[in-house]
Order: C-alpha cells, then structure tokens, then sequence
C-alpha cells in the first residue's frame, strides 16, 4: 500500500488547476444507463471511484472507451447484458446504488446489492428505496440485494423526503426522468452536483425544472437520448486547496474552479483571517496567507448552500493551528470525525463528544506518523502535515486516491515536500 511523505513549514505559492466533480461524475456515468444512445463525459476526473464505476458499468453491458489518463469518457448502453450489479462491485462505493434506478426505468428490472462506502455512520438508504417504492416500484430486500420491478414502467410521484439526501435526490430524479407522468420531489438537495446532473439529464431529452431549489419537478419522458457534458469543476478538491494554502501559508490561485459554490467556505477562511480573492467569471480562487495567525472560527456542517461535511475535516486541521478555540459540528454524518485521534497525533487539541469536536488551536504541530481513515480524513492529515514542523508519513492512502486526482503532483508543484512512497512501511 502507497503512502505519502511530507515534510511540512513549506509555504504553497503558484497555480493548481481544479479537475472534474468526482460526485457530478459519479452520478452522470450512471446515466449513461437512460439511453440506448451514447454518453460523451468530457472533465472526468481519473480517480479510483470513477474507475471503479465505469467498470461496474462495463459489467452491465455499457461500453465503455475511456483511455488511461483521459479525461473523456464514452459511455453507451445500447444494450445492457444484465440488470444485476453484485455485491462485489456496490459494496466498495455507495454511489455504485444509483445504478437501480436508472435501470428499473429503462428495463423494469433490476437487482442491485445493498451498499457499502466510507466508514461514515450507518447509511442507509431507505429514502431511496421510498422515492422509488412511491413510483410504483415493487420492492424486495433479501440477501443483501434489492430486488426491484416495475412491469409497466415507473409512475409520476410526490415525494417528500423527510431529510435532505444528495443520492436519493439524484437516485430518484434519474429514474422520474423515464416515468410516466410527472414526479415532485420536495425537500430535494440543493447541491450543485444536482444541478450539474439536471442539465445534463435536459439535454438527454429529459424535463427536469426547479434544480437548486428544494422542489424538483420532473416530467417523465418516453426516451432519452446522447449527449455530450462536461463534469462541473470540484468544489470539495478547490475547497480542499485553499485549506492547505491556508494552512501552509503562501499565495495560491486555484484555476477552473467553482467559486459560486464555495460561497460558506470563504466565509469561514475570510473570519479566520485568510485573504481570498473570487474572481466568478474567470473561474479562480486566490487564497493569500502571509505571517498573520489564524483565527478560530466555528461552524456546523449543513446541505447546500451551507458548510460541506466534505469539508469537515480539512476545516478541523486548518482550526487546530488557529488562534483560540472553535467548534466544529458535524450534522450531516454520525461518525465523521475519525480524523480527530490522527490530528491529534500531530499535536492537535481535539475533543469529540457526539456531533461535535472543541478545537483548542495550538502554536504548532509536529510530523508523525498517521493513518488515513476515510476519504476526506485522509487528506485533513495532509493539510496538517503541510503545516507541521518535521516529517509525516501518511499510510493507507488508498482513501485519497478514491477522491483526488494527482493530490502530489499538484501540492509539490506550488513548493510542498510531498512524495509518495511504494509498498509498505519498511
Ligand atoms: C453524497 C456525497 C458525499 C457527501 C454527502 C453529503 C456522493 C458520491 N457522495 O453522499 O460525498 O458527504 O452527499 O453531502 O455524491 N441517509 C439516510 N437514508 C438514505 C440516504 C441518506 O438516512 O436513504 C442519511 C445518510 O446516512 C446521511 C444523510 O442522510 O446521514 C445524508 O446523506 P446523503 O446526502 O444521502 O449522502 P450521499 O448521497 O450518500
């Protein structure tokens, strides 16, 4: 297993150009499945998890072209050879879900393993079931797998999701998309990706209206056709860099990035003291720190627009070197703070009671050794180590690769010390 050396008190100064939304591409892979026609995907970032998919997806019978190190990605599902994804391939990534869906709509059928994914809490996914279920879909849940069918195709429904879920928003905006009649899904999530698959899924042929808002509307289309969409720009990766600007000190512009939706983030890095210059039209970030200490600032995780769970972790690193004490509380997930042990192994002060963590900031931390826990905890770890005196090894860094495309590359190239070491630890 790879790990990743960093030797920190290096500040970043240059470019670092933002890749495609690994959560937007995710989900537009999976809708490949609508449509016999072919799915051009230009902006995929190269990740384990959009690997993974797409070869979940050639086992269902998508072709699929996507050259090592492209970033476009052909996806056609003309024919699918089977409706069944197998646990071996769902348990490894939630997102992998999705794919019921979309099938049942296009085919009637389809079987698909119960998930796993990061070791985040429990994570059901009951609200997707209902969405479903609510479109007239019989469901069966036996040996790990749902069963679905729907003989004479999906209906138009309302559905009130009792909480706001990204993938069940998604899960059941995908498959009403193919329904007979119109579908309103109320207390939809708001997230950008959302937005990203509607347009996406609108210029399939499809009639989604009220992405962004908390009420979708969705009127069923007989058949969706191909097209050709470029995956919107990663707003948990741009966020994830101007922490580590933050807290290695430097100047740093982030290039194709997503600034509009970013807006809770450089709230927070602008109270902590950090410079941030937002340029919206040209799509940069430019986060400035110099000698000046950081302040503490609190915050609650929140859907969109709020503060992003995805970016709890990076933010916890960032608050452990603050001047003063900020609390940080996780709404969204029950068990997101693995990464508290960890920094606290580089000389953070953390205490975790429940939902949230006290971060009493600290003058400095010091290298370690740490161990990456899941994917956004694994790179809070790297933020730190960027921040710390001396060396830190970070091992299981499998997790990051899941989610950041060329995290080193792009680090060393702004002056990090950061190289990744091949096998295990010697
Ligand atoms: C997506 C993102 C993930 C992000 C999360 C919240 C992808 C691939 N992943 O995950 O990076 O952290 O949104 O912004 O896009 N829940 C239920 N029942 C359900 C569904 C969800 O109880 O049927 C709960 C979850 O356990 C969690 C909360 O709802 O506590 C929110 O989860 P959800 O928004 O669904 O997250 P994901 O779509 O899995």
């Amino acid at each position: 297993m790879d790990r990743l050396s960093i030797t920190g008190g290096h500040p970043l100064n240059g470019q670092i150009a933002i890749s495609g939304a690994k959560n937007s591409a995710l989900k537009l892979m999976v809708a490949s499945l609508l449509t016999p026609e072919p799915l051009t995907l230009t902006n995929v970032p190269n990740l384990a998890d959009t690997r993974f998919l797409a070869q979940l997806l050639a086992t269902l019978g998508v072709e699929v072209y996507w050259p090592k190190g492209a970033h476009e990605c052909h996806l056609n599902a003309e024919t699918l050879s089977s409706t069944i994804a197998p646990y071996d391939q769902v348990r490894k990534m939630r997102a992998s879900f999705n794919v019921l869906g979309p099938m049942l709509a296009r085919y009637g059928h389809a079987t698909v393993s119960l998930p796993g994914g990061c070791a985040i809490g429990a994570r059901p996914v009951d609200l997707h079931l209902k969405a479903l279920s609510a479109m007239g879909a019989d469901l069966l849940v036996e040996g790990g797998y749902v069963k679905a069918a729907a003989i004479h195709g999906l209906k138009g429904a309302h559905v009130v999701f009792p909480f706001v879920s990204v993938g069940a928003t998604e899960h059941a905006m995908m498959a009403a998309t193919l329904a007979q009649g119109t579908t309103v899904l109320e207390n939809a999530a708001r997230e950008p990706e959302i937005s990203d698959l509607a347009d996406c899924l609108n210029k399939m042929g499809a009639r989604v209206s009220g992405a962004g808002t908390a009420t979708l509307r969705i009127e069923g289309v007989a058949t969706l056709k191909g097209t050709r969409h470029a995956v919107m720009p990663d707003r948990i990766e741009a966020g994830t860099f101007a922490m580590a600007a933050a807290a290695a000190g430097g100047d740093v512009t982030l290039t194709q990035a997503p600034v509009g939706v970013l807006g809770a983030l450089i709230d927070a890095l602008e109270q902590a003291g950090v410079t941030v210059e937002a340029d919206r039209a040209a799509g940069t970030l430019r986060i400035v720190r110099g000698a000046t200490a950081l302040r503490a600032v609190s915050i609650n995780t929140q859907p969109h627009p709020g503060f992003p769970t995805d970016l709890q972790a990076q933010f916890m690193a960032l608050m452990s070197l603050a001047d003063g004490t900020s609390i940080i509380r996780e709404t969204i997930f029950e068990n997101r703070f693995m990464h508290a042990p960890e920094l606290s192994r580089l000389g953070a002060s953390i205490e975790v009671g429940g939902r949230e963590a006290v971060v009493k900031g600290v003058e400095t931390l010091r290298g370690a050794p740490v161990m990456a826990t899941d994917l956004r905890a694994s790179v809070s770890l790297v933020i730190a180590a960027l921040a710390a005196e001396g060396r830190t090894e970070v091992s299981r860094i499998y997790h990051l690769d899941r989610g950041f495309e060329r995290l080193e590359d792009k680090l060393a190239a702004c002056g990090a010390a950061i190289e990744r070491l091949s096998g295990d630890e010697g």
